[in-house]
């Protein structure tokens, strides 16, 4: 199996698994306790069905839109998302070079594996730097800092992590990074000689958002301990509105899931946010974004910039999503598969069928513009 012969999610996956050792796939592919959430999260654009309109002479399809004051090609954008050079040695330089050339925002996380700074100088596209509140404030100063100065377009607060998820499948081979695996993990590398060899043949894995702090060298880290130990699980409404000024600039929260919350996060002076559930990594059983949408697009929509993320992996889910009300959607898994499986040609052949199928869906749907989708368009079983 090659890359011209993946032609959706579940081909990326299927190669992802081929090339990559057990530890790292699981990684990906994994979510916490029974995985309910992380099936639920595809399952739900599964719940409603679209209305097409017909004779609607569609020439002409524009997928742009624009969200958090940035101008995107298309209505997805990669999200952000940790150790991406363990998937593949190119890591965040592909998904960034990718993503620019596709005129899409892509994401560099807190825990990501190229600098910010060399991120931002590879891609065109906007920027989101995915930031984690430490307990270390000095740290969290600084990594503010460091963002602003390199010119990131969009600060975006991860608030479903203040503890790490029950991933399973990590403590059955005692993922950690850079690496500690029990005797099952490493048989599992063993069997992958061709990603071993690459990947020590590139240069050391690093954590550069993160490196004046955390020592890397001398131990391991497995990511829930990064998240238990070194993330303030005090952080409160007063922290972030304090982070909010002080960055002053555009500002999003991921993982508000309740109108509540998404209230608050207008009050604060939030510019987006983001319906997640980690993509059913963090609290198992949690409802679905797809699932909230409706309901916090209807409350706050016309004064924050609703996006959602999680399950996606077909163009049909981002135009459920987008006739819902959400300004953009966020893939995770999807893009990171077709990175594993080939790196950045990968990541564009994965953006590129997004593309086509949102794009041959709006002229069957009857719509030229991502304005003309709507609620009519959409009917609940
Ligand atoms: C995870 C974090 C690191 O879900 O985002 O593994």
């Amino acid at each position: 199996m090659r890359l011209h012969d993946c032609h959706n999610f579940h081909d990326f996956r299927r190669l992802a698994k081929r090339r990559l050792p057990g530890p790292i796939f699981n990684y990906i592919d994994g979510a916490a306790d029974d995985e309910v959430t992380y099936r639920r999260n595809t399952a739900a654009f599964e719940t409603c069905d679209l209305l097409p309109s017909v004779l609607r002479g569609v020439q002409t399809v524009d997928l742009s839109v624009s969200v958090m004051g940035q101008r995107l090609a298309l209505p997805f954008y990669c999200s952000p998302t940790a150790l991406q050079r363990l998937f593949h040695h190119d890591g965040e330089r592909a998904v960034a070079a990718a993503a620019g050339k596709f005129g899409t925002m892509f994401g560099v996380s807190s825990l990501g594996t190229v600098s910010l700074e060399e991120a931002r100088a590879i891609s065109s596209g906007p920027q989101v730097y995915q930031f984690y509140f430490h307990r270390d404030r000095g740290l969290n100063r600084e990594m503010m800092a460091r963002a602003k100065e390199a010119g990131v377009e969009v600060m975006m607060l991860t608030v479903d992590s203040i503890t790490g998820g029950n991933r399973e499948r990590d403590k059955r081979t005692g993922f950690a990074i850079p690496f500690r695996l029990n005797a099952a993990g490493i048989a599992q590398f063993a069997v992958k000689p061709g990603w071993a060899i690459n990947h020590f043949r590139h240069e050391k894995f690093k954590l550069p958002q993160l490196d004046s702090h955390v020592d890397m060298g001398s131990g391991t880290v497995s990511i829930s301990r990064y998240f238990t130990e070194m993330l303030d699980p005090s952080m409160n409404w007063d922290d972030v509105a304090e982070m909010v000024a002080h960055w002053n600039g555009r500002f999003c929260l991921k993982g508000v899931m309740t109108v509540e919350d998404a209230k608050r996060a207008v009050d604060i002076g939030c510019t987006g946010i983001v319906l997640s559930n980690h993509g059913g990594r963090q609290l198992d059983g949690s409802r679905s974004a797809f699932d909230q949408l409706a309901e916090i697009v209807d409350a706050v929509g016309d004064r924050i910039d609703v996006m959602m993320d999680g399950g996606v992996q077909r163009g049909t889910h981002v135009l459920k999503a987008l006739s819902l009300g959400a300004k953009a959607v966020g893939l995770g898994r999807y893009y990171l598969f077709a990175l594993a499986a080939a790196g950045q040609p990968g990541v564009e052949r994965a953006l590129e069928l997004m593309r086509s199928e949102i794009e041959r869906s709006m002229r069957l749907m009857g719509c030229a513009e991502i304005g003309d989708l709507s609620r009519s368009n959409l009917r609940f079983r």
